[in-house]
């Protein structure tokens, strides 16, 4: 039922690293999805099961099925600053101050990398403040990876965000997609982990 265990397996290596602590102990629940859309489906509809009371915050801008999939699950969404056009870059200081302002314990859609439809990712040294403001807020964050390897060419490198968040002990969602990174559009091959 939760699909194919050695996809799950190669899916889990891909985002976490080879040598994954969390992998060796087996501290992921993880299943296949239909691409990217059906993981984030589940994890919209596991947040209004587990957490019925819970809001989602997402990016300004962001994809715009993500607004269609949180609202069909009924979960409220919030939104939060993150594209600054006069600089065609990051509103960091509008993030932040979103996520500071959040009430404690919220949930927040991030794009892993390759923000769409910006293109437009936090520095490492940025993800570091917002895993930390995080962890002061103990704030749930989700992550959509649907591009990895499109960012920087290096699948390691565009996960890197993922790995902050777990070095800093977030317990975390993601959801990922093979679509475009490994063509496959139509197999709708996907994963979600918790
Ligand atoms: C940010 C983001 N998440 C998820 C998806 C879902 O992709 P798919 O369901 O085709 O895997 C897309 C597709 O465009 C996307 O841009």
């Amino acid at each position: 039922m939760g699909g194919s265990m050695h996809m799950i397996e190669e899916s889990l290596k891909l985002a976490y690293g080879e040598d994954s602590e969390f992998i060796k102990d087996k501290r992921i629940a993880a299943v296949q999805a239909l691409s990217g859309t059906g993981a984030c489906r589940l994890f919209a509809d596991f947040q209004k099961r587990f957490l019925p009371d819970s809001q989602i915050y997402i990016p300004t801008p962001t994809w715009s099925n993500h607004h269609n999939i949180w609202r069909d699950a009924q979960v409220p969404q919030r939104t939060f600053s993150y594209y600054h056009p006069e600089s065609r870059g990051l509103d960091f200081a509008g993030l932040m101050d979103d996520i500071k302002n959040a009430p404690n314990g919220s949930f927040f859609l991030l794009h892993a990398c390759a923000h769409n439809p910006t293109g437009v990712d936090p520095t490492e040294e940025q993800w570091r403040e917002i895993s930390y403001q995080f962890k002061l807020k103990n704030h749930f964050p989700f992550f959509d990876m649907a591009y990895q390897g499109f960012a920087s060419g290096d699948p390691e490198r565009d996960a890197k965000a993922i790995r902050i968040f777990l070095e800093d002990g977030h317990q975390i969602g993601c959801a990922q997609s093979y679509a475009k990174n490994m063509g496959l559009y139509g197999q709708r091959a996907g994963c979600l982990r918790e």
